[in-house]
Parts: structure tokens; sequence; C-alpha cells
């Protein structure tokens, strides 16, 4: 993987070749909150290399000054890279550029590879480039079209490079990801493209292959001899903020479980790769997702649960609920909650039920796998209810990894109690901030896709979830279960658990 032995000396290892990274959808929210700031650090830390170019594309005209002091404004406020710095800002800013256009406007291409031929020229930038698609999906078969069609999909000399990262949603559900893959390559091809899922990205769900592969220990009891179940819980507190309008026509199936939490549990279940290459890391999650048990109509109705949130309190003040969020509909049905039994049907994990879930408004944000250990076979003392051991591991807020154990109490008495011994990355590593998108970026421009996702494994995750949406959209005029906000989604998903005699862990 990209810079794993190289980071050393810099966050970002040896300084990358020059290019120059067109980003469409340059004026909005996301571009704005994650994208740029990214960039910024990486530029920062010689991660774009000595020279580059970043150049805005979006369908508002602009001034590139005003381009300039609109992001300059945004990092300031919500970057998540830390502090900005203002003399390297107006560095980094003196790199920014803009080109106005249409996404589906030949002539805008026209112009914009115009302005990538003067530029790279007027500051010896070369011909690497990267298109990062981070407009509306529904814009993306334009740009790759019209990216073709200009010519710019390929390289401008064979010493060079040009790629494209396209951001979730990759598609809606398993037709339209496969309609987006045939079209984008037809345009480029499968080694171009990196589609992004910004968890792959986090240092402590890379982390979770170091833990696996990395270490001699845990790897012996990782399958259905020692694990009892697994849990995956992504809870965030947020609510749909200003994106009611997109929300509506996601919801958490697409919006998590079929990204990020499918991830989540491809790493946790993946076999160890032959090596850690792009090719080999991916054919073996490829596996994990292939292994998963079909859900049915059955399966659906008892094995995966939606909730929604209503008004309740968090942190102590009264929050909406979904339906009286903006541009949200008072009736919606979209779910903003989903608890979901897997099983995978291969040898490591036959009857190892991993249970997912993810919601908005829940009580606590957190995103955590929790590895529940058989109990021991035959307990001699005289207490014969000892917790099991569970290994959680905890991605965010608090990144670090505990592993809980029954000890003896101090005492005449031979009693048992729960004890548990914690890593915590912060502690061990210092500042642990680092953005998952800068991390991503670098690899992309180092030409490592190992944490991208391939187009057989975006498909392969939507034939999953494909058969949960059809259950769900043939019966709209089912209410979905509602929470309270600030609590751990609806009792169905307790139930999820109680009938198999387990229960959540509550992060
Ligand atoms: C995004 C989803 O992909 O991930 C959001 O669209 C969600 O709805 C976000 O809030 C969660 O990311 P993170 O990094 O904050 O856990």
């Amino acid at each position: 993987m990209a810079g794993d032995s190289g980071r050393s000396g810099s966050v970002y290892g040896s300084v990358a070749e020059p290019c120059t990274v067109v980003l469409f959808g340059a004026s909005g929210d996301l571009a704005k909150r994650k994208v740029i700031p990214a960039m910024y650090d990486l530029a920062i830390h010689n991660g774009l290399g000595p020279r580059y170019a970043i150049v805005g594309f979006a369908r508002t005209p602009m001034a590139e000054d005003v381009f300039r002091a609109t992001l300059g404004e945004a990092a300031k406020s919500i970057s998540e890279v830390g502090p900005i710095d203002p003399k390297q800002w107006d560095a980094f800013a003196a790199n920014l550029y803009y080109s106005p256009g249409d996404y589906g406007n030949p002539e805008a291409y026209a112009q914009l590879a115009k302005r990538l031929a003067e530029l790279e020229s007027a500051k010896n930038i070369g011909g690497n480039r990267l298109f990062y698609l981070s407009t509306p999906p529904e814009v993306y078969p334009d740009i790759v079209e019209q990216l073709g069609r200009a010519g710019l999909s390929q390289p401008p000399s064979p010493k060079s490079w040009a790629r494209i990262i396209i951001e979730k949603p990759f598609g809606r559900d398993l037709a339209s990801a496969k309609a987006l893959n045939h079209i984008v390559l037809n345009v480029f091809d499968e080694k171009q493209v990196y589609r992004i899922d910004h968890y792959l990205g986090k240092d402590t769900v890379q982390n979770l292959l170091v833990l696996r592969f990395g270490n001699g220990i845990f790897e012996p009891l990782w399958n259905r001899n020692y694990v009892d179940h697994v849990q995956i819980t992504a809870a965030e507190t947020l609510g749909v903020e200003r994106r009611g309008g997109f929300y509506e026509t996601a919801g958490a199936l697409r919006d998590m479980i079929q990204s990020h939490v499918l991830q989540l549990t491809s790493l946790v279940a993946v076999e160890p790769p032959a090596s850690f290459d792009a090719t080999a890391v991916r054919n073996e999650k490829l596996k994990v997702l292939q292994s998963i048990r079909p859900f049915d109509l059955g399966m659906v109705a008892q094995e995966v649960v939606r909730g929604q949130y209503s008004p309740g309190k968090l942190d102590g003040k009264l929050v909406p609920g979904y339906r009286e969020e903006l541009n949200v509909n008072p009736s919606s049905k979209t779910e903003t909650f989903v608890a979901a039994k897997l099983l995978i049907d291969n040898w490591r994990w036959a009857g190892v039920p991993f249970y997912l879930r993810t919601g908005k408004r829940l009580a606590t944000r957190s995103t955590e796998i929790m590895i529940q250990f058989r109990s021991a076979p035959h307990i001699v003392f005289r207490e014969k209810e000892v917790e099991p051991n569970r290994l959680i591991l905890n991605i965010q807020p608090d990144e670090g990894i505990s592993v809980s154990f029954g000890a003896k109490r101090p005492g005449t008495e031979m009693s048992i109690g729960n004890v548990t011994m914690n890593f915590c990355y912060r502690e061990s590593f210092g500042d642990v901030s680092r953005s998952a998108y800068a991390t991503l970026l670098n690899d992309c421009v180092r030409g490592d896709a190992t944490l991208f996702d391939r187009g057989d494994s975006v498909e392969a995750a939507w034939s999953l979830v494909d058969p949960i949406l059809d259950v769900w959209s043939a019966t709209r005029t089912a209410n979905v279960p509602q929470y309270p906000s600030g609590s751990w989604g609806p009792r169905e998903s307790d139930l999820l658990l109680e009938r198999d005699g387990r229960h959540w862990y509550n992060p």
C-alpha cells in the first residue's frame, strides 16, 4: 500500500510527481468540507509534488479570485485537517484555478483541455491528470462521456497518467451501478478508475488489516471455532442536516450499509491476501461479498430492520424528527436506521452471525467493531456466569482497541470480574486526526488503488442490498418503525439479537 513503508520522514512519504487535479463540483459542499482541505494538507506536506495545479470545474460562473477566497473561507471554518496556516494557505491557493461550464457541454471541455495544456506548460507540470468527480451523481455520466470525447481520458503523453476518482454513491442499485460501470469503462480503463469510499482512508480501518495480518496472536482465533458473533456499529448523532433532499432519495441502506459498513465487514472477514497490492487485496475482499448469503424475501422480513428518527433529546437539547427536517417529506418512509444480520457462507465464518447497524441521531457517535468470542468450554469455578471475551476495535471517535476478559477479584473469595485492556491510538501515536481524504488522494496520485473500490466489488455490494430495496419498495405502505432521537434505534433492532439469545453491545 502506498506510503506504508515510505511514509517515514513526511506523513505522505516520498515526494509525488507533479500533477494537475481537475475537481468537478468544486463549489459544492463536499469539495469545500473535505476535498480541498485534504488537498491543502497534502500540498503542505509535499504529497502533491513540487509543482501542481488544481482546476475547479463547476456550473456557477465565478472569477478565479472569488473561487480562491470562497474556498479559503470555507477551509478556515470547517477544515478537518487542523488549523489552516494563512501563509501556507496563500501559497496553496496560488495553485487554484477555476474553469466554469455545464457538465454536458462539449465546449466547456474543449476550454478545459486548453486550460490544462496552458497550465502544464506554464508551470512545467507535465501531463499527469487526476479528474475528481465530487458532483451530484446524476451528472457522472455526462462528465465521463465528455472527458472521453474531449480526449482527456487518455494522458497527453505515454509517460504521464490520467486517473479518475468517483465519489459514492456509485449507482443507486445494481442496475444503475452496472450502467455507470459500463459508461465509465467505455471511456477509462479499470486501472485508471478510483472509486472512493472514505472509510478505507481512515487509519483505524486500515489498522484492522495490520491487527489481523501483522500479528501472530489474533489470526488463529479469527474464525468460527472461536468467534461467537461479530457486531459492527456505525452510529451518528447528527441528523440529515442540510442534506434532506439527497437523503430522501438514499436512506441509510444505500448511504451507509452498501458502502462503509460492507467495507468494514469485508475487512473483518477477509482471508489473508497473497500480497499487499491492489489486485490481491481486492480479489479477497470481493470473495467475502460473494460469500455473504443473499437475502430472500423471508430473510428481509426476519433479519433486516429499518427505523426513522423521531423528535428526542441529544446532549440535553431537543432535536426534531426526520420528518420535520428541511426538504424531507412530512410522511417520508425513508429509513435513517438499519440493522441487519448477515451470514457468510464460507469455511472461516459458517454459522457466525455478523450483526450490522447504522443510524442517524443515535445516542453516541461511534463506529465500532466488536468480536465476541465463544465462552470457555467448561467453567471450573463456582461462579458459572462469566462474561464472554470481547475484542473491540474503535474506529472513531476514540480510536483504539480493547480486549475484555475475566480476572480474579481481589479477596479471599474466588470471584471473577470483567476487566478491560486498552490501546489508545492518541496515547501511543499522538495526534491521529489525519484526513481520510488526504490519505486516499495521496494513494491515487501515487497510483495505488488498494484502498479504492473495484467495479466488480461495487456491483457485488449492490447485489446484496438490492433484494432489501425491492422488498421495502414493494411494502411502501408499511410503517417505518420510529425511534426517539438519542436512543439506540427501534425496539425491533434489539429483538433481532434477542431472538438469537444475544444483545447489542452499545459503545
Ligand atoms: C457519508 C454519508 O458517506 O458518510 C453520510 O453520506 C455520513 O451520511 C458520513 O454522515 C459518515 O462519515 P464519517 O466519516 O463522519 O463517519
